[in-house]
């Protein structure tokens, strides 16, 4: 880990963008996150870290309602996007997900070409007023997913011909497009090669400029490297919630040292 880097980060002071409150999911009669209370700050990265199976994916899915489309989960408890509750019946989830947009661990492109792949939401939120403008937006989304160069020659071959790291970078391009002001990713870059991968972290950092990001990541050094503030999740709990350099320098739960020491996960 490198300390200096950590602590030219240093978590500024910023407002609360998502406040989540007693939240407890439920798959079918498995209880998959239990009682979580979180403040998720704007303009700063926070990571999500535990062992595989302890509800990272779950409960960052609970941030922007996609676990709505899962029949059997049921989500309680309180969650907040910039203080209105995102379950309240007069939200409209697709809406809301243009504002928390989402990258999966698994590429999903749509089975549309690499530029409409970028220009769909912006189109259906009403973004561009023009086709020049969308061209804009396609190619500076594309740039800041560092895809750019590799397909500006053939925007319109299908996006999922592209390899298994290229489109994870599509669909990292298409959830940018519409300048969420959100945007979770969970493993975003474990289909990445080296390079790929330190320019998704760049761009991650760039991103915070503007947007609060939750990154989902088994690799400390990433967490480390690109975050501000760390959640430990261990079996459905979230055990400890902190700035980054506490959490990985000086834990104060002996799960979270177990963990980051690599005695458990
Ligand atoms: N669609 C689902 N239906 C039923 N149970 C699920 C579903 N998705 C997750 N679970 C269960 O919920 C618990 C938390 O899973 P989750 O995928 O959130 O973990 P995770 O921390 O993201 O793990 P990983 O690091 O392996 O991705 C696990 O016990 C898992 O089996
Ligand atoms: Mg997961």
């Amino acid at each position: 880990m490198n300390n200096m880097r950590l602590t030219e980060r240093a978590v500024q002071a910023t407002d609360t963008k998502i406040t989540a409150r007693k939240v407890q999911v439920h798959y079918g009669a498995s209880h998959a996150i239990k009682d979580v209370d979180i403040d998720i700050l704007d303009k700063t990265v926070t990571a999500f870290i535990g062992p595989s199976g302890c509800g990272k994916s779950t409960f960052l899915r609970c941030l922007n309602r996609m676990n709505d489309t899962i029949a059997i989960c049921r989500v309680e408890g309180a969650i907040l996007l910039d203080g209105e509750d995102i379950y309240d019946k007069k939200v409209d989830p697709v809406q809301l997900r243009a504002r928390v947009g989402m990258v999966f661990q698994k590429p999903n492109p749509f089975p549309k070409s690499i530029y409409d792949n970028v220009a769909y939401g912006p189109k259906i939120h009403g973004l561009v007023r023009n086709k020049a403008e969308l061209d804009e937006v396609v190619e500076s989304a594309l740039r800041k997913a560092a895809l750019w160069n590799e397909v500006k020659d053939r925007l319109n071959a299908p996006g999922t011909g592209l390899s298994g790291g290229q489109q994870q970078r599509l669909c990292i391009a298409r959830a940018v497009a519409t300048s969420p002001e959100v945007l979770l990713m969970d493993e975003p870059c474990s289909a990445l090669d080296p390079i790929a991968t330190a320019q998704v972290e760049e761009l991650i950092d760039e991103l915070r400029a503007n947007f609060s990001v939750v990154i989902v990541t088994h690799s400390m050094q990433q967490a480390a490297r690109v975050s501000q503030r760390t959640a430990f999740f261990h079996l459905g709990n979230l055990v400890e919630f902190g700035e980054t350099g506490q959490i990985f320098t000086n834990p104060r739960d002996p799960r979270t040292e177990s963990y980051i020491t690599g005695r458990i996960g």
